[in-house]
């Protein structure tokens, strides 16, 4: 039986024009069990749409860590790593994150205490409040009135060693009731965006290239980013803009000798652009908050030079100069009206390409609200495509 594509349940303030190609709920396709050819299926809608809900799902660890290794058979190990390094202990990711002991490329993530859930006798999970990385907060009185912020904007990736992985799996266990909560984006915009609590907001990376003015898709189809060494190490004590995409520039970030033994080798530099494998159309995949370096090739040869942004290229070095440039690409494609917060039914099951997406955590619960995730990604076996000799000639 062939799976069945239907929109997903957009917010009213959702541009639905712009959902034409981004987000479905799949029909007919049980993630336990399935056959190769409807797995084919599966990921060419995967790969069209970025982002599948399934609703109503029973789905084991062992079963969601075999869905998501079937996009990358090559795969094992959790997106992070299986091993504790002390890189690990030292970074910011290292409070949120809870393996299940059977399978270790599933973790446990949510709020509150757990018992006896899939072998771990006791867990104490903490949702990721923005107090704990944003600049400026919500102050107590807006947060009690349900104000919250965007946590972080980010793919899931390691960013240093590993490559990103190709998709990720959230699988609702647990989820608490409560009313709504506004994000407000506090940076002068006015913006605010209404949410289910405990959402995980989605941007298409598709979007927010097709936005770009074309000399600032000249810049992205040249561009390429160079990551920080122990990424989430090196950002610890630095703290982030009010939109969570990406660090306000404060000089606070870990300087390279005080960060756990680190290999050049390893750092990783990626087109700013990522192709998608089946639609073959360019999505900007960008970690703001990791990057520390902006490489951008001169125009090719031939290229029209009017207006140009960086028409012979350019090594940006300067933090506050890296950011600024990035800031200006990434921010259009928050907007409220292309954010899809997705609301978390129990037996949710959301699959994402995260070389097609970014995401972030989303509001605040009280310690008594207990909620209970399953995510599953693995350090991909292959390392992103970027932009061909004839995207670059389209778009530079
Ligand atoms: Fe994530």
């Amino acid at each position: 039986m062939a799976i069945e594509l239907v929109p997903v349940p957009l917010p009213e303030t959702a541009d639905a024009s712009k959902f034409a190609n981004f987000a479905r709920e799949v029909k007919g396709f049980d993630p336990s069990n399935f056959t190769s050819e409807q797995f084919d299926e599966l990921k060419e809608a995967l790969y069209k749409y970025d982002a599948l809900l399934f609703r109503n799902i029973d789905l084991t660890p062992e079963k969601q860590y075999a869905l998501t290794k079937a996009f990358d058979p090559a795969s094992e190990n959790y997106g992070h790593g299986n091993k504790q390094t002390e890189a690990d202990k030292k970074s910011i990711l290292h409070p949120d994150l809870k393996t299940i002991p059977r399978v270790p490329q599933v973790q446990l993530i949510g709020n509150g205490k757990v018992y006896d859930h899939e072998g771990l006798a006791e867990a104490r999970l903490k949702h990721p409040h923005h107090k704990t990385f944003h600049k400026s907060v919500v102050n107590q009185e807006d947060e009690d009135n349900g104000i919250t912020r965007f946590y972080r904007w980010h793919i899931d990736a390691a960013l240093y060693n590993l490559s990103p992985p190709k998709v990720t799996t959230l699988y609702a266990v647990n989820v608490p009731k409560g009313p709504k909560q506004v994000v407000r984006y506090d940076d002068g915009t006015g913006d605010e965006l209404a949410v289910p609590l405990g959402t995980t907001a989605f941007v298409s990376g598709r979007t927010m290239f097709e936005l770009l003015p074309p000399e600032l898709k000249s810049v992205a189809v040249r561009g390429q980013v160079k990551y920080a060494p122990h990424p989430y190490v090196w950002m610890a004590p630095a703290k982030a803009k009010s939109t969570g995409l990406g660090i306000e520039s404060e000089g606070l970030e870990m300087s390279l000798d005080e960060l756990p033994p680190w290999d050049a080798s390893k750092q990783k530099i990626y087109p700013i652009l990522w192709k998608n494998p089946i639609t073959k159309e360019l999505s900007f995949q960008v970690h703001p908050c990791g990057v520390a370096e902006l490489i951008i090739a001169p125009l090719p040869a031939g290229a029209n030079r009017d207006g140009a942004v960086f028409p012979d290229g350019a090594h940006l070095t300067d933090l506050k100069e890296v950011r600024e440039l990035l800031y200006k690409m990434q921010r259009p494609a928050i907007s409220p009206n292309l954010v899809y917060p997705h609301d978390w039914h129990e037996k949710d099951l959301v699959l994402f390409h995260n070389r097609g997406v970014l995401h972030s955590v989303v509001g605040a619960f009280k310690e008594d609200q207990v909620r209970a995730f399953h995510q599953c990604n693995l350090a991909a076996s292959e390392e992103p495509v970027g932009p061909s000799a004839d995207d670059v000639s389209i778009w530079a």
